[in-house]
């Protein structure tokens, strides 16, 4: 019986993924859910834990088909926050409590090295938070800079396991490159994450078997897997979003493959639907990454459209997002929540 093998834990393969992911057999699903609600629970425990995510620039030198940011979008209103700006905004996340801040922005040379550098030493210095960066490609050296610097962690989604899907949504980079760069991270000492769009234009149930494998083989630290969301502004627009169905199957299997990540249920699967984050709570996810960006900025982050939270400021969200935690019968985690191979 496949869930037998899925409840074993050991190494699955592609067959077997296509399989599952073909299968619409509602009860085999029901006890698939069950179980990465189950491994989540045995390996990461109860709590919640909490990352507040300031988006300080929406300036991209790349040109991702299925990305708002990218640099061809001359509808997008551009910002850049100045890093006093960042520091003022990590400080009310740290005011809440929050033990993780995690800077993301376009691909946008502005940053240079040792404004990064100096960035995170003022952070570190300042506040007790981890931090996460999720900056994009850059060269080992640079990623061995920013670690030393003292940044905790890297978010560089793979965004598809398929080459031929990731060169051909990715005209001025490859997929081997991002390969590299995923290598690099691991090699430089970061707590990883990675992980990919689900439903994207083209994308088969081979596609997303593979990223289920990938996962499997790279054992990632940390897991950010949502729906694909079409954005009128790019060329993807007019195609079909990813569904919550198949969101929830993606997270659930990825709990089973990789049962010590930290996996969030990310925003975009709570904007394609009303209650989609707490569904990948109950799915495997167990961690929500509450926006810090501040209002005047964060209605122009808009990497798809109709993205939650767009209107709350950060003090909302935070509030909002612990009171759905419990209501959801769980709790928050008050740790840095650090990858568990990093913990002793
Ligand atoms: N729909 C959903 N997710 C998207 N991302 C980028 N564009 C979209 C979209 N249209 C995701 C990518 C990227 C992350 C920051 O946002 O996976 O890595
Ligand atoms: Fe942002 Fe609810 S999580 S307002």
């Amino acid at each position: 019986m496949a869930i037998d093998i899925l409840k074993k834990g050991k190494q699955i393969d592609k067959t077997f993924v296509v399989d599952l992911l073909e299968s619409a057999d509602k009860s085999l699903w029901d006890d698939i859910f069950s179980l990465a609600d189950f491994i989540r629970e045995q390996y990461m425990g109860n709590a919640v834990h909490l990352r507040g995510i300031i988006e300080f620039s929406n300036i991209c030198k790349r040109s991702c088909n299925y990305c708002g940011l990218q640099k061809q979008n001359k509808q997008q209103h551009r910002y850049r926050m100045m890093p006093e700006e960042i520091l003022k905004c990590v400080s009310s996340v740290a005011e809440l409590g929050i033990k993780t801040v995690v800077l993301q922005s376009g691909e946008d040379d502005f940053y240079t090295l040792d404004i990064l550098v100096d960035l995170i030493k003022q952070i570190k210095k300042n506040y007790d938070v981890a931090i996460t960066l999720s900056i994009g490609e850059k060269t080992k050296q640079e990623y061995r800079a920013l670690h030393d610097a003292g940044a905790d962690r890297y978010l560089l989604r793979h965004e598809t396991a398929s080459p031929e899907l990731y060169n051909k949504l990715h005209p001025d980079s490859c997929f081997e490159d991002r390969l590299k760069c995923i290598k690099y991270l691991f090699e430089t000492g970061f707590q990883v994450g990675i992980g990919s769009m689900i439903g994207l234009p083209g994308q088969t149930n081979s596609n997303m078997a593979d990223d289920i494998l990938f996962l499997q083989k790279f054992q990632p630290d940390m897991i950010g897997t949502g729906p694909f969301i079409p954005n009128g502004q790019t060329q993807l627009k007019g195609t079909e979003a990813g569904t919550i169905e198949q969101t929830l199957k993606i997270t659930a299997l990825a709990r089973i493959v990789c049962r010590k990540a930290h996996i969030p249920a990310t925003t975009a699967t709570g904007t394609i639907d009303k209650f989609g984050r707490e569904k990948a709570l109950h799915v495997g996810a167990n961690v929500i990454m509450p926006n810090f960006t501040p209002q005047k900025y964060r209605v122009h982050y808009t990497i798809y459209p109709n993205k939650r939270c767009i209107t709350e400021d950060g003090h909302k969200c935070n509030t909002c997002i612990r009171a759905m935690i419990i209501n959801e019968g769980r709790t928050i985690a008050s740790d840095y929540g650090h990858a568990l191979r990093f913990q002793k």
